[in-house]
């Protein structure tokens, strides 16, 4: 089918970040053939069944019954203060003793780090990334006109010789330090993989020799499923660097947008004032009382055992159809797995082939800073929003594309 020609009349008046994202094709490119029949592997979705809407209905009509007006104004109601009760005691849970001072409730994760880019970058300034990471960040921080530079990720996590690597380079070069390094330490978005504990403890020395902040996107380290968890990022840091974002997209559902940030509390005040035109309070009142009422322990622990089926399925196919010289990750929990592909295969190359046999996935260099030829052989899997039958198929029509173009 023919493509229409995009309207370029008014391109001139973008802002350098979006006409450069048009030149280049850009970040965050997630087109994918239209291909209705295929089982989309591609976004991190929760699978439906996951939501907890019952509850949420039953919290919606509490909150207008029991504060009226209130929920509705600027500001909201005393629910709102309940949310953040109820994730201050979550935090407290995985190690974090944050007050309520240092705790700031956004419309999402993502909101969240543009908040905090907002608060610490002018243009040109330098953040590192993990290589690769998830394409949206990379998407909001070039949006601030950031300068990213990547760092390499393996199976234990971004890797803390490669870290200091760049900074020596940066340093020995005359270079600015990095203001902010976002990683993503559970679970990471795309390939899995969780940050170990050494590695955190060398991570955390950095920032403090080289004098830059961590932003840990914590987005999945609930969902673990098996093994054990390391303190975050933020339990462990003695010296204020780490700015700590969470989100209920993963536990509860992405559209109620709400996430937050913890943090000390100079920081917050000034990532709260960055934060335009308010936030959410009628939703953050609704998961108040949904807390209040008791509901975040046990949907968590029915969306793990779905997650984890999930994850199984995806590992049981992997093995079944994909051709000699595959690998894949095995993450203990979150909603993707990175695999890669025998060398011969390119991911990008094979995604229409992939979507007519029946399934669509992220190719593996669109997570990478720059275009670096990095990841051609790899894909993102995503686990969450299909169902184990779907995942299967999906996986199924992946080895018979990839055993196609290897031929
Ligand atoms: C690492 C990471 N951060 C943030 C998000 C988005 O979070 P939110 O929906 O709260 O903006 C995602 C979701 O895909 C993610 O994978």
């Amino acid at each position: 089918m023919a493509e229409q020609a995009r309207d370029e009349r008014f391109d001139h008046l973008f802002a350098s970040p979006v006409r450069e994202r048009l030149e280049r094709g850009g970040y965050a490119s997630s087109a994918t053939p239209a291909a209705d029949d295929a089982v989309p592997l591609t976004y991190g979705f929760p699978y439906p069944d996951s939501f907890p809407t019952a509850e949420l209905v039953a919290a919606t009509e509490t909150v207008l019954e029991e504060e009226g007006a209130d929920v509705l104004q600027y500001g909201g109601g005393e629910y709102v203060e309940r949310l953040h009760d109820g994730l201050l005691a979550r935090e407290r849970a995985r190690g974090i003793d944050a007050t309520r001072d240092e705790l700031f409730v956004t419309n999402g994760a993502t909101y969240a780090l543009d908040a905090i880019a907002s608060t610490f970058l002018d243009p040109g300034d330098e953040v590192l990334v993990e290589s690769p990471t998830f394409v949206w960040s990379l998407s909001v921080l070039d949006n601030r006109g950031a300068e990213l530079t990547g760092v390499d990720l393996d199976e234990a996590g971004l890797d803390p010789d490669a870290l200091e690597a760049t900074l020596d380079a940066r340093e020995a070069a005359g270079e600015p330090t990095p203001k902010l390094l976002y990683t993503i330490p559970e679970f990471q978005n795309p390939t899995g993989a969780t940050l170990t504990r050494e590695r955190r403890e060398r991570v955390l020395e950095l920032a403090d020799e080289y004098d830059f902040l961590i932003v840990a996107d914590d987005a999945y380290g609930e969902l673990r499923f098996g093994g054990e968890s390391p303190p975050p990022l933020a339990a462990m840091d003695d010296s204020g660097r780490v700015i700590r974002v969470g989100t209920v997209s993963k536990t509860i559902a992405p559209g109620v947008r709400t996430g937050w940030v913890v943090a000390d509390e100079p920081l917050i005040e000034q990532i709260g004032t960055m934060a335009a035109g308010g936030t959410n309070t009628f939703t953050q009142s609704v998961l108040g009382r949904y807390i209040d009422a008791g509901h975040y322990q046990p949907t968590l622990e029915r969306l793990l055992d779905g997650y984890e089926k999930r994850r199984d399925a995806m590992l049981d196919a992997l093995e079944r159809h994909l051709p000699p010289g595959a690998s894949w990750t095995e993450p203990e929990g979150g909603f993707f797995l990175w695999v890669t592909l025998p060398e011969g295969v390119d991911t990008e190359e094979l995604l229409p082939r992939a979507a007519e046999e029946g399934v669509t996935y992220l190719p593996g260099q669109r997570f990478f800073v720059g275009d670096d030829g990095r990841g051609t052989r790899s894909a993102r899997l995503s686990f969450s929003h299909c169902t184990p039958e779907e995942l299967e198929a999906g996986v199924a029509a992946l080895g018979r594309a990839a055993a196609a173009q290897l031929e």
